[in-house]
């Protein structure tokens, strides 16, 4: 066999006397043999590495013989070899040509009478015409000698009878790079020091680097992700102030009794409301005076309110729990707010939000999971009014891209007016709710500090909805927990709430409301 330094001159002198070659399975070597096709692309490899010749992969089906098609092109097949063992004159019985063919006599039978070479003549088989044509032995030695054949037909009924099998052939067309030179010249690996100081690396030339750049695996949003940071956009434009919400143990106090709920509220429940085990309560209040007035706003009223008019236990409100909603930390903010305005003598307007996990303790199914996120937003001002929520919403949720809302009359224990809003799902082609809103009660406002004439309009609503209708996903498995695939994380577009990305869920795929 050649060596790869001969196949390397073989294939310079070749291009340089033709211009290029135009297929490698005509290349000879001295000796007069083909070039294996492994020898061949380690050369082209190296040599195009150098740029001294590109090339193209040539793909060619060929067709083998197979151990019984080279047996069938020897020696004819199966059905001219029972023909010709029929006697021109006697013919020859059935048991005889068994014990001649052994398992192929039975193939070679059949054919022969579907070819009606032969039939039957009492216990014998008798020859019906004088003389045949092999033509699947023609059809073998053609295949032998070209690789394949003329029909297609033919080709398909011999790889389906296994006498023959494709392979596909590879070779290559190649033609002359911008470095085309018949001698090759040592490529140097390294820059070195001599080469700095003799100035022979001006021209020296260089071995390429051949590593293939790996784009890094880490780093990538997931799709909630991408959407809260749109969400964020859109709160910073409006110039609103993201609350702290590091916190996912919450004491009762702050996530239902600061917000005027009352301790009996099914929404307290087990069956809502994941309460820690160790610690289970804690006790640290830091303004018993602010507690002792929610306690009696609960129990006796105040502020205009009459109360709930049950004996409020601080036991309830100390328990810890996992918080519901992100509410609990608006409440907090809005306390703060008071205090500030306190220590200042001066009421500073406050606009503020929060997107982050909240948990519950419900049945999980394909939109519901035990922990979601919720986003969440606060304007606190003098003087607000049912119509500046209304607006402002419109605004908002213009912003996300949806221009029509309505609103419908709804309860929360710690707004009033609360109201749901509603958008019109063009896929689904019925009203959707996307989040909850109103206006915090004077019950819990003034306890905390507030003058009267302060008004805070909120609303909140979850991440997970619109991210599964932008990323197209019907399966909230699909984008949180064991089941995600990350290639969905990796692949997926960031996200424009005010732009269509493509694949959002219409129709009867959407996820229903
Ligand atoms: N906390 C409410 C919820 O969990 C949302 C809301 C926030 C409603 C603020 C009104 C005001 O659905």
């Amino acid at each position: 066999m050649a060596s790869s330094e001969e196949i390397q001159t073989l294939i310079l002198t070749t291009l340089d006397a033709q211009g290029s070659i135009e297929n490698t399975n005509t290349l000879r070597s001295a000796g007069g043999d083909p070039i294996p096709y492994l020898a061949v692309v380690g050369v082209l490899n190296s040599l195009a590495s150098k740029e001294m010749l590109t090339y193209t992969t040539i793909e060619k089906d060929h067709y083998n013989l197979t151990d019984e098609g080279n047996e069938i092109a020897d020696s004819g097949s199966h059905e001219a070899k029972v023909f010709n063992a029929v006697d021109a004159v006697e013919g020859i019985s059935i048991a005889e040509l068994a014990k001649l063919f052994g398992a192929s006599a039975k193939i070679g039978q059949g054919k022969a009478f579907r070819n009606k070479w032969i039939k039957k003549d009492g216990e014998k088989l008798v020859r019906e015409v004088d003389s045949i044509v092999d033509q699947t032995q023609q059809d073998a030695l053609e295949i032998r000698k070209n690789g394949t054949h003329s029909s297609a037909a033919t080709l398909k009924d011999l790889q389906s009878r296994k006498l023959i099998e494709k392979v596909k052939l590879i070779s290559y067309k190649v033609t002359k790079g911008p470095k085309f030179s018949l001698t090759i010249e040592k490529q140097a690996t390294d820059l070195t020091a001599d080469m700095l100081a003799d100035g022979s690396w001006k021209t020296q030339t260089f071995k390429k680097y051949n590593f293939a750049g790996n784009p890094p695996e880490g780093g990538h949003l997931h799709p909630l992700m991408k959407v809260r940071e749109e969400f964020r956009k859109i709160f910073f434009e409006l110039g609103f102030e993201e609350m702290p919400t590091n916190k996912y143990v919450e004491s009762s106090f702050w996530n239902f009794d600061a917000l005027f709920q009352p301790q009996q509220h099914p929404a307290r429940d087990a069956h809502d409301t994941f309460f820690l085990l160790d610690p289970a309560t804690s006790s640290n209040f830091q303004d018993m005076e602010y507690v002792n007035r929610v306690k009696e706003v609960h129990s006796h009223g105040g502020y205009g309110s009459i109360g709930y008019g049950y004996d409020w236990k601080i036991e309830e409100a100390e328990k810890l729990i996992l918080r519901t909603h992100t509410t609990s930390v608006s409440s907090n903010m809005l306390y703060r707010l008071a205090q500030e305005t306190k220590a200042s003598g001066v009421f500073k307007p406050a606009k503020f939000f929060s997107i982050d996990r909240v948990y519950r303790n419900e049945t999980v199914d394909a939109t519901h999971l035990a922990e979601f996120h919720q986003v969440e937003g606060v304007i606190a001002d003098k003087n607000l009014t049912l119509g500046d929520l209304i607006g402002f919403m419109e605004v908002f949720f213009e912003k996300m891209g949806v221009p029509n809302i309505k609103f419908k009359p709804a309860f929360n224990p710690y707004t009033e007016p609360s109201m749901e809003i509603f958008s019109w799902h063009p896929g689904l082609e019925k009203w959707v709710e996307l989040g909850n809103s109103g206006m915090f009660r004077p019950e819990m406002l003034e306890a905390m500090g507030l003058d009267p004439d302060v008004r805070v309009i909120a609303w909140g609503l979850g991440l997970e909805r619109p991210t599964m209708i932008k990323y197209g996903l019907d399966n909230i498995r699909e984008l949180l927990g064991h089941k995600v695939d990350l290639d969905m994380i990796q692949s997926n577009p960031a996200c424009r709430l005010d732009k269509k990305m493509g694949k959002e869920l219409v129709g009867k795929d959407a996820i229903d409301a």
